[in-house]
Formats: C-alpha cells, sequence, structure tokens
C-alpha cells in the first residue's frame, strides 16, 4: 500500500463537501490504491455540523481514510497538504453586490492562500470551487508566493461535464462517445462552452446538431445550468459540482486519456491570446501529475469574441479586488 496523501477541503460542512468528502475517502479521486488523510476546515460556527461529518466518515470504514483532522484554522488544516480543495466561500447575501461578494471572498482566499504558503507541501495542488471561483483562485495565489502559481487551479470541470451531457442528449450518444469539449474563460454565465473541436463517435459534432440549436440552445443551457438547478431544486448544484471536482483533481493527478482534454482554469500563459495571469479556463492534457495547454486550435470570429467577453468579466473582476492583491 502506498503512504497516504493529505487532501484538505474547506467549507467540509457543507452541501458540496457532504458528497465530496464520502467520494475522496472511498478512493474515487486518487484511485484504490492510494490512501488518504482528510484535513477539513470549516468557520468556527459550523465545527459541530463538521463533527457530524466526521462520525458518518468514521462509520463508513472507509479502507483508504488512513486519519481525519479538523480545524476552525487555515494553518492546521493546510499543514503539509498534498492537495487542497477549498470549497467553502461566502454565499451571496440579501442585498449584496457583486462587488461585496467579490470583496467578503477576497479577505477568505487570501487568507487562505497565505496559509497554503506557510505550511502546505511546497507541490500542492490547488482546486478552487467556491465562487467567484477563477477570481478567489487569483486571490489566493497572489497571496502564495513560495508556491507555483501553476498549482492554483479553479474549477469549470462540471460545465465541461454539463456541456457533454447536452450533447450527448441532443445526438443521442452515451457522454464516453464525445471527445474535445471545451470551457473557455470564467465559470460563470460568461463562459463560452465550445463545440467547434468535439467529436461524437469520430464524427465533428457540429456537423451533427443544426448550428441554431447550438447557439441558442446549447450555450445558454450550459451557461444557465447552475441558475436553472437552483430554480429546480431550491439549492446549488452539490452531488455534480462534488463529482466534477473530483473528476479534475484525478485527471490532474492521474492523466487525462489519450486523445481527448479536458476543461480546467487555470493561469493564462498568454495562449490564444488570453491576457497572461488571468485564471482562465482552457482544454488542457494532464500527465506526470502536470498539465500543459492545449496548443494550436484554430479560433473562428464566433469563438474569438465569446472568448474575448469572458476574459473581459474577468479582467473585471480582478480589477475590482485589485486593491488586495499583493
Ligand atoms: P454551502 O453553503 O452548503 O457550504 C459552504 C461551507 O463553507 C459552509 O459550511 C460554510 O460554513 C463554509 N465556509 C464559509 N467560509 C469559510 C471559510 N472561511 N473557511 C472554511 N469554511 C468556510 O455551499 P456549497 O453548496 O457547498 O457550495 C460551496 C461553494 O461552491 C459556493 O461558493 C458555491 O457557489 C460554489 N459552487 C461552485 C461550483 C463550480 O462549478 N465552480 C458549482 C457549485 C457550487
Amino acid at each position: 500500500m502506498k503512504n497516504p496523501v493529505r487532501v484538505a477541503v474547506t467549507g467540509a460542512a457543507g452541501q458540496i463537501s457532504y458528497s465530496l468528502l464520502f467520494r475522496i475517502a472511498s478512493g474515487d479521486m486518487l484511485g484504490k490504491d492510494q490512501p488518504v488523510i482528510l484535513q477539513l476546515l470549516e468557520i468556527t460556527p459550523a465545527m459541530d455540523a463538521l463533527r457530524g461529518v466526521v462520525m458518518e466518515l468514521e462509520d463508513c470504514a472507509f479502507p483508504l481514510l488512513a486519519g481525519t483532522v479538523i480545524s476552525d484554522k487555515p494553518e492546521e488544516a493546510f499543514a503539509d497538504a498534498d492537495y487542497a480543495l477549498l470549497v467553502g466561500a461566502r454565499p451571496r447575501g440579501p442585498g449584496m453586490e457583486r462587488k461585496d461578494l467579490l470583496e467578503a471572498n477576497a479577505a477568505i482566499f487570501s487568507v487562505q492562500g497565505k496559509a497554503l504558503n506557510a505550511v502546505a507541501s511546497r507541490q500542492v495542488k490547488v482546486l478552487v470551487v467556491g465562487n467567484p471561483a477563477n477570481t478567489n483562485a487569483l486571490i489566493a495565489q497572489r497571496n502564495a508566493p513560495d508556491l507555483d502559481p501553476r498549482n492554483f487551479t479553479a474549477m469549470t470541470r462540471l460545465d465541461h461535464n454539463r456541456a457533454l451531457a447536452q450533447l450527448a442528449g441532443k445526438t443521442g450518444a452515451a457522454t464516453t462517445d464525445i471527445r474535445q469539449m471545451i470551457i473557455w474563460g470564467n465559470h460563470s454565465a460568461t463562459q463560452y462552452p465550445d463545440i467547434s473541436q468535439a467529436s461524437v463517435k469520430g464524427d465533428a459534432a457540429a456537423g451533427l446538431v443544426p448550428r441554431e440549436w447550438y447557439e441558442t440552445d446549447f450555450i445558454p443551457t450550459v451557461q444557465q445550468r447552475g441558475a436553472a438547478i437552483i430554480k429546480a431544486r431550491g439549492a446549488s448544484s452539490a452531488a455534480s459540482a462534488a463529482s466534477s471536482a473530483i473528476d479534475h483533481i484525478r485527471d490532474w493527478a492521474l492523466g487525462t486519456p489519450d486523445g481527448d482534454w479536458v476543461s480546467m482554469a487555470v493561469p493564462s500563459d498568454g495562449s490564444y491570446g488570453i491576457e497572461e495571469g488571468l485564471i482562465y479556463s482552457f482544454p488542457v492534457t494532464c500527465k506526470n501529475g502536470d498539465y500543459s495547454i492545449v496548443q494550436g486550435l484554430e479560433i473562428d470570429a464566433f469563438s474569438r469574441q465569446r472568448m474575448t467577453v469572458t476574459e473581459q468579466e474577468l479582467r473585471e473582476e480582478r480589477d475590482g479586488v485589485a486593491h488586495l492583491l499583493p
């Protein structure tokens, strides 16, 4: 058996974590031969609820769960962490403007970035799920100057999986028949779900579905799926978000399949003309625990326009918290 790895999860008593922690502990994320120590962070008022979650984790008797730590102090929860899944965030309250939301989260993610910088493994892989995820990842990254900036990522895998499901439904295929889907940009309603490179059972997806469906149905459905779930369920997507977080870390750690890629929001290196440094969702392949942005894709005018809109939103979010960025 391998040595255990340390997986820190914030917002550990919340809805997403209620699904996520059990999947990590059962080996869905890092493999059925990889023991894990869960290091769970919550705010002080949620510590009792978190103790209840830990009782349930114990009661599953997971063979791979080698230990559990709970804390309301980031320096304890992130100590020697190999992976950090930053799920906890401040939700938008009544009357709260977007700017207030950005600032409230900037406060949380700057503290957590500093704590990761101080105590996490030097190779820690960070996934930010809590919204606004891309900009929260940027804030954590900028507060962790001693860690590799490339190791700060945000989750657009749920959007990617939603896009696969919509295209599979329309074409009568299985999601596993689809290759090379892309989500570009921000995890928000400006994201651009792009099927121009995708194939279904080897045939170009764009040739299999009406253009009108793609533009007026598929794109807005994927962009607004989160809101549709809140409307239907009365709560935001939780199990599907957890599942996508598992997919994101699993593929980053263990690699993407040959002939396919996934969408991850990662620090832009200027690829496709996207401003360097923004945490922007690109198609990436992963190998040996590292990712690379897929290069050389042709971008037509329709795509370019949408990629720029979502880039612009990320610039505005960054500028909105500029005074909090070191
Ligand atoms: P939730 O409200 O059920 O749980 C969040 C938990 O975070 C709460 O238990 C809260 O006490 C905790 N928390 C708040 N501040 C904290 C801090 N400073 N340190 C540690 N814990 C803290 O929310 P849920 O449903 O689990 O969602 C979590 C976040 O994920 C939200 O921001 C949501 O918008 C986002 N989300 C992102 C998705 C994505 O695709 N990127 C998809 C779905 C949700």
